[in-house]
C-alpha cells in the first residue's frame, strides 16, 4: 500500500467525526478544518472539545462557518437521530474508544460496535465509514499472517477478559458481513503514542509481533484517516475500501551526526 501521498480530492467534504474529544479524534477535526472541510463533531462535552482544539491550534482561525459541535452521548442515539447527524455527509470518521477506567472497560459494554452498526444503517448511500481498530484485531477473513501460538493465546485472553478488544473485533466482523451495503475502512494502528505528524508506513496486513513491533502517533493516525476521507474515488475503491490497513510510524535511520566514529576510538 502507498505510505504517504497527498490526498487528491480538492472538493469540500462534509464529515461526521465521532469521538472528537479523543486523542486521535481531536486531530481529525483539526486537520479537516485546516483543509477547509466542513465538520460535524460529536462529543460528550463541547467545552472539552473547544479546549482541545484551541491547544492544537494556538492561534485558532474562525472555523464557525465549517464546524458544528454536537454535545451528546453517541451511544444514546436512536436511528432517526443518527440519520439526522449523518445527513449529507461524505464520510463518517469514528475515533471512538473505551476510556481506560472500570466504567469505560467493563460498564460501557460493546458500545463501539453498537454505534458502528447504527451508523452503517443510518448513513447516506456512498458515504465512507472510516473507523479506528487496532493491530491486535485480525482480518475476519483470516488473510493476516498467522500469529505465533503465544500471541494467539494472549489475544484469546484479551477477547474474554477485556471487552474493548472484543468490541473492536465485533466492529470488524460486522463490517466484513456488510461489504455489499457499506463502504468502510478499518485503520489498525500499532501501539498508540502522543506526538506530531511524522512519516509513517501503511501495511496491507499486520506485520511483526503483537508487542514492541512499532508505535504510531495519534496525529499520524488522524492524518491517514483524513487522507482516506479525501482520497479519490478510484483509489479508495481499489486500495482502501473494505481494507484493514495497519499503520506504523516509519523507523528512521539513525542520524549521521549521532553515529559513533569507531575508527577514531580504535586509534586512541
Ligand atoms: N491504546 C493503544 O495503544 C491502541 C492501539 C491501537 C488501537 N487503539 C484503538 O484506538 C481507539 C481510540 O484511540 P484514542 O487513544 O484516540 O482514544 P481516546 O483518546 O481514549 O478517545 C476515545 C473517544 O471515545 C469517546 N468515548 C469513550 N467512551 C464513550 C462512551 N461510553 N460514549 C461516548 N463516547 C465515548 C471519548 O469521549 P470522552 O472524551 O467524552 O471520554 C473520546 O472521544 C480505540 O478503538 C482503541 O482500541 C488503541
Amino acid at each position: 500500500m502507498p505510505s504517504s501521498s497527498a490526498p487528491s480530492s480538492l472538493s469540500k467534504k462534509k464529515v461526521l467525526v465521532l469521538g472528537a474529544t479523543g486523542g486521535t479524534g481531536k486531530y481529525v477535526v483539526s486537520f479537516l478544518l485546516e483543509k477547509g472541510h466542513s465538520v460535524v463533531a460529536v462529543a460528550r462535552s463541547e467545552e472539552k472539545l473547544t479546549a482541545l482544539l484551541s491547544k492544537i491550534q494556538p492561534e485558532p482561525k474562525d472555523y464557525s462557518q465549517n464546524l458544528v459541535m454536537k454535545e451528546l452521548s453517541i451511544s444514546d442515539l436512536n436511528p432517526s437521530e443518527m440519520q439526522e447527524l449523518a445527513e449529507g455527509c461524505d464520510s463518517v470518521v469514528s475515533c471512538l474508544g473505551h476510556t481506560m477506567t472500570l466504567q469505560g472497560m467493563y460498564q460501557d459494554g460493546y458500545f463501539v460496535s453498537s454505534v458502528t452498526k447504527l451508523v452503517c444503517q443510518c448513513m447516506p448511500k456512498g458515504c465512507r465509514l472510516i473507523v479506528m481498530g487496532s493491530e491486535g484485531v485480525a482480518k475476519p477473513d483470516g488473510s493476516d499472517p498467522v500469529r505465533p501460538l503465544s500471541e494467539r493465546f494472549i489475544l484469546f485472553l484479551l477477547r474474554w477478559l477485556v471487552p474493548p478488544h472484543a468490541d473492536n473485533e465485533l466492529v470488524a466482523q460486522y463490517l466484513y458481513k456488510h461489504q455489499d451495503t457499506v463502504d468502510w475502512t478499518v485503520v489498525r494502528p500499532t501501539d498508540l503514542i502522543d506526538g506530531t505528524v511524522t512519516e509513517y508506513d501503511i501495511f496491507d496486513t499486520s506485520e511483526g509481533s503483537l508487542f514492541g513491533s512499532g508505535v504510531a502517533t495519534r496525529a499520524n493516525v488522524a492524518d491517514f484517516m483524513v487522507r482516506l476521507v479525501l482520497e479519490e474515488q478510484a483509489t479508495w475503491n481499489n486500495t482502501y475500501r473494505h481494507a484493514m490497513p495497519v499503520l506504523k510510524d516509519k523507523v528512521l535511520p539513525v542520524a549521521e551526526s549521532s553515529k559513533v566514529d569507531c575508527t577514531e576510538k580504535k586509534d586512541r
